[in-house]
């Protein structure tokens, strides 16, 4: 098996060392631009180009693409070279060289796609998330037994701006990566983590291809589409009523992770649990039973090995039933500013869902937003030792490459492979697997 070369440090370490916290790698990651003819016209690093930006701002560059996109992002422009593209599956560039050759697996050569370049092999996402699934077909990766059913994830803290949604996004793209099968859910009106892997919350089907895109690249169809129907059939006593067909995003094509989206209509969902009848924090756990069941029609569930959800920032029913359905949850907790009530209110909200409905997951504290020049950090550390044993066993850095990659609709990861952020959510991303793997193992013994 393979694994990432060793960049794991301590928390201690984390706190008190004082290494650079940011590495690029310019040569490493590729990107072709869009010109008026639709041709590739150059390829340079990702970092120099302003053409991935496809947001409003850059409506006039993006009007000159002649094909309309399945996704704001332009995730078929990324291109990884050998180095990028082993970061992402943490393996060497022999290894990788090995998967191109044997896998069977259609891998370009930079060549092929601009006169003149060298035949270097360049990696797209979507064959790099074909590789990690052939990679656990292959079990060179360990995968929870079949039918073991989705670990649920749910990304909370009572608190806006902690790193909730670059969370549940970098985890679930890393995840995915290491060859497991994720659905990533968006339970935020604000939508952020929709934004994230691709598509404009606030754009309505006529506004789409102005803006150079297909109907697929906006939101028609949010978890308020899933969630309504299964309520309206419990509450009704009658069978569930047909999910929408395309309510499931695959914003990097079959293979990559999926995406049920979210936007202003989500927020439909906290009304009708506040008002529904019976044990209301139980439905979301209850719903994925169903599905796995095979009683939600149009949704299935069962082949998902992860289940990520990610948060509001506020106290909310949709949490509350996310925390009930979990078997994990992570709290990012921001080491600039720090926030025991939040962490203590997400606790209290356990231990009341264990004394109702014997509901207890797993806590896993994340701390984000680390620097190691800020003073405030000591004391930070100090609050948080009384939790020391639910802390995770790395950080993530405060780096400003997060607030950009929102606005290039792709998460830093798929942007920046080699840099010192993504590499710690991959970091994290393995200590999860581990957790994933126990928990789908411990939950077969159970069953058995
Ligand atoms: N480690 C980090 N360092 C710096 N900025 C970050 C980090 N993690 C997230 N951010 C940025 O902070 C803001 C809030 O993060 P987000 O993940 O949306 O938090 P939440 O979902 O908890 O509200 C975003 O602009 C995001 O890009
Ligand atoms: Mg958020």
């Amino acid at each position: 098996m393979q694994s990432e070369s060793a960049i794991a440090l301590p928390l201690v370490f984390l706190m008190t060392g004082n290494r650079p916290w940011l590495f690029f790698d310019q040569n490493s990651l590729l990107c072709k631009n869009i010109d008026s003819n639709d041709l590739p016209t150059n390829e340079h690093c990702i970092q120099q180009s302003d053409h991935l930006h496809s947001g409003p701002s850059s409506l006039p560059k993006i009007r000159r693409a002649m094909t309309l996109r399945s996704t704001f992002a332009q995730a078929d422009s990324l291109l990884y070279r050998l180095r990028a593209a082993g970061t992402l599956l943490g393996v060497t560039d022999n290894t990788l060289r090995g998967y191109a050759d044997h896998a069977g697996i259609a891998v370009r050569r930079a060549s092929d796609l601009t006169p003149g370049a060298p035949a270097v092999r360049v990696f797209s996402p979507d064959t790099l998330f074909q590789l990690a699934q052939w990679r656990r077909a292959q079990h060179y990766v360990k995968a929870p037994a079949a039918g073991s059913g989705p670990i649920v994830i749910t990304v909370d803290v009572i608190k806006g701006g902690t790193g909730k949604t670059t969370t549940s996004v970098e985890a679930a793209l890393h995840l995915q990566l290491l060859g497991l099968r994720v659905l990533l859910v968006d339970l935020d009106v604000q939508a952020n983590a929709t934004q994230l892997m691709g598509y404009e919350p606030d754009l309505t089907l006529d506004e789409a291809e102005a803006y150079g895109v297909t109907s697929a690249a906006i939101v028609q169809d949010t978890f308020a589409s899933v969630l309504m129907p299964f309520l309206e059939g419990r509450q009704r006593n009658q069978p569930v009523r047909a999910m929408p067909q395309g309510v499931i995003k695959k914003p990097f094509g079959e293979h990559g992770p999926h995406l049920i989206p979210a936007d202003t209509f989500l927020g439909d969902i906290e009304p009708a649990l506040a008002n529904a009848k019976g044990q209301r924090e139980l439905y979301l756990r209850q719903l994925i039973a169903a599905s796995l069941a095979g009683s939600t029609p149009g949704l299935d569930l069962s082949v998902y090995d992860v289940i990520v959800f990610d948060c509001p920032p506020s106290v909310s029913f949709t949490s509350t039933a996310a925390i009930a359905a979990a078997d994990l949850v992570i709290a990012p907790i921001r080491l600039d500013a720090f926030s025991v009530k939040g962490l203590t209110k997400l606790m209290s909200e356990i231990d009341g869902l264990d004394a109702a409905y014997h509901v207890r997951p797993e806590l896993i504290i994340l701390p984000t937003h680390y620097a190691p020049q800020l003073a405030r950090i000591g004391r930070m550390q100090t609050q948080l030792n009384q939790y020391r044993d639910l802390i995770a066993p790395c950080a993530i850095s405060a780096s400003e490459e997060f607030p950009k990659s929102l606005d290039s609709y792709l998460p830093l990861t798929l942007q920046k492979p080699t840099c010192h952020p993504s590499k710690e959510y991959r970091l994290f991303a393995e200590h999860l697997h581990g957790r994933i793997l126990t928990l789908a193992a411990a939950r077969r013994r159970t069953a058995s």
